[in-house]
């Protein structure tokens, strides 16, 4: 049987910089609390006219070049994201297109801040039953629209961000380099916690003058709710996916969890007895990028040479759903 190896990384973040002081021109919010709360500092929002497979394409191209491969080698797309250019079709259809390959079949994985975990889980099995060799799997998310940017949504607006990263996966025939396993979960007993209610195709009319005033219409998020599953749930399954591959904390050279809170990350790293310094943080540059930012986290770890050769890598991911997942690779 193949492996599934990435062999090129990429990302992309928009360039207008949003500082937590910029905040504070809509909302009563001040640095000192996101920075304690969250460890953010600033995050990227698009500018008018940029779409998710904008941000996806220019992370795609990036992560092709380093696997020195072209859009056309590829036999499958696997878009993760809440969101596409238009309500529908997927965002993956979009990215198709750009890339210009008419053709290659095109997944969107819709599991929130797991979706990059996911997407390569996807991604792994159909390259270890030989139905794909190459695979472009991407996270790319656009939050910035859909917040509410006055003090009512400041606990979710001060978090979120835009950006995208990719991995170009190839069948390998080394035995013991590549994803090694992987976890999923989800439990839809909390869809409410975290979650973007409306518009919906449900509603009759589905938009409405009402709606506009309703704060149904941006993210609704249960902060505390989900700190607290989030650090209960990101030591379980990575301790799942380890006893799995029959490997310990010690031998993990480096865990890139989903960028959702730094203070969830502390916690996570303390319960798994895995020090900061063995962990990848950058959400004090762009925030939480949902299925972007573990795409990302790793595409400028390896860019920082965080990530060689023979490295165990842990990917962890927990959010809306709730879903949450983990995996190991190595590189
Ligand atoms: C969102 C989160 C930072 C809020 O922190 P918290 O300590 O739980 O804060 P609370 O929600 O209890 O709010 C405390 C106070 O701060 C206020 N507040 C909320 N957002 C604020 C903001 N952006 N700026 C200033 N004050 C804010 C609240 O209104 C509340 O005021 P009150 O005490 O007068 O009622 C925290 O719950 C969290 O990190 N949750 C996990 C979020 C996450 O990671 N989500 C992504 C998962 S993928």
């Amino acid at each position: 049987m193949k492996n599934a190896r990435i062999i090129g990384v990429g990302h992309y973040v928009p360039e207008n910089v949003i500082t937590n002081e910029d905040l504070t021109q809509w909302m009563d919010t001040t640095n000192e609390w996101i920075v304690e709360r969250t460890g953010i500092e600033e995050r990227r929002w698009i500018s008018e006219g940029q779409t998710i497979s904008d941000l996806a394409y220019e992370a795609s191209v990036k992560a092709l070049k380093m696997a020195n491969m072209e859009a056309a080698q590829l036999d499958f797309i696997i878009f993760a994201s809440l969101g596409s250019d238009y309500e529908f079709p997927g965002g993956g259809c979009f990215l198709n297109e750009k890339l210009g390959v008419p053709g290659v079949p095109a997944l969107d994985v819709r599991t929130q801040c797991t979706g990059f975990v996911y997407g390569l889980t996807v991604a792994d099995q159909f390259i270890k039953t030989g139905m794909y060799k190459n695979i472009l799997v991407v996270g790319a998310e656009v939050q910035s629209n859909s917040m509410d940017l006055s003090t009512r949504g400041r606990d979710v607006s001060v978090i979120f961000g835009d950006g995208a990263g990719a991995a170009v996966l190839t069948a390998s025939e080394e035995p013991d380099k590549g994803i090694l396993g992987s976890r999923l979960h989800a439990d839809g007993r909390y869809t409410g916690e975290l979650c973007l209610e409306l518009p919906n195709i449900n509603q009759k009319p589905r938009i409405s003058a009402d709606l506009l005033d309703s704060d149904r219409i941006y993210p609704y998020m249960n902060g505390r709710f989900v700190f607290k599953h989030a650090i209960v749930k990101f030591p379980a399954v990575i301790h799942e996916v380890m006893e799995a591959c029959d490997l310990k904390a010690e031998d993990v050279n480096l865990v890139i969890p989903h960028q959702a809170n730094l203070r969830i990350t502390e916690a996570v790293s303390k319960r798994l007895g895995i020090g900061m310094d063995r962990f990848v943080s950058n959400i004090h540059k762009y925030g939480n990028t949902t299925a972007a930012s573990i795409a990302i986290a790793l595409s400028e770890a390896y860019e920082e040479g965080r990530v060689k050769d023979n490295d165990i890598i842990c990917l962890a991911a927990f959010g809306s759903g709730f879903t949450w997942g983990a995996m190991l690779l190595r590189w």
